[in-house]
């Protein structure tokens, strides 16, 4: 009997958390589990890759991550600047674009100069494009997003009576971008930490209990089978 074919999501979103639950379990400095969990993302980048995803939005650092210590912050960084100065050639290989979204100027300048280089050097690849959640905050997003259009209504470049949620989602980072499909978080944790509020409005859920750095390509195939049994309706019947 043959089976239907799968549907496949087009914009997976991830909430990579446990790294620092992995690493104190093996009694090893949390910045152990960032480095490690650094490698699940080549990883499951590439299982998104074979899979046919179009979109993959990675929530890599919080507007609310500053608040932890300062040593933590910068090994993040360190981190960061080391994955974006390593990835050029193989993104151009797999014909992977890099995006990002969030606050991004808040970073320090050695990550804002390799991030600004790495996404012209990728900004006409096609196979997949993933996206970075930098300094990212979804209530952040949404005020600068009205902040935009209120300026705009006041110099009258547009009318309030055009006011639609098109235009509100056009004036988010994400604009360029179709909402995701399926939201994944890894460490079994049930919430959005300030993720993507206005763009995860249908998206389908899946909580896996690994902590991030021991998630793998299986996990991910798992969790995209998962989401094409799911009955997405759209508040429709
Ligand atoms: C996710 O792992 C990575 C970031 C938030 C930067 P955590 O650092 O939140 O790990 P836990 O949740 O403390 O285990
Ligand atoms: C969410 O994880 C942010 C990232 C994965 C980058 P957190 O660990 O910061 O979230 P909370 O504090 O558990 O809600
Ligand atoms: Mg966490």
């Amino acid at each position: 009997m043959s089976q239907a074919p799968l549907s496949i999501p087009r914009h997976v979103a991830i909430i990579m958390d446990g790294n620092g639950r992995w690493a104190e379990a093996r009694g090893l400095p949390r910045k152990a589990g960032h480095r490690a969990g650094a490698e699940t993302v080549r990883e499951v980048v590439d299982a998104a890759l074979e899979i046919g995803v179009d979109f993959i939005t990675l929530y890599a650092f919080s507007s609310e991550n500053w608040k932890r210590p300062q040593k933590e912050i910068d090994a993040l960084m360190k981190l960061l600047e080391r994955f974006l100065k390593t990835k050029g050639k193989e993104f151009m290989k797999k014909n992977i674009r890099l995006r990002s979204i969030g606050q991004t100027e808040r970073l320090p300048e050695s990550c804002r100069a390799r991030l600004a280089s790495l996404e012209k050097e990728t900004s006409e690849n096609k196979a997949l494009t993933v996206i970075l959640a930098l300094s990212y905050g979804s209530r952040e997003e949404i005020a600068e997003a009205s902040l935009r259009l209120a300026q705009k209504i006041s110099t009258g470049e547009i009318s309030p009576d055009h006011l639609t949620t098109e235009l509100f989602a056009q004036q988010l980072d994400t604009a360029p971008f179709p909402d995701p499909d399926l939201l994944i978080r890894t460490s079994g944790e049930f919430r959005l930490s300030n993720f993507l509020l206005w763009q995860l409005s249908y998206a389908e859920f899946f909580i896996s209990e690994k902590n991030w750095p021991d998630f793998n390509k299986s996990d991910f195939h798992e969790a995209v089978v998962d989401y094409s049994r799911r009955n997405r309706r759209f508040g429709g019947l």
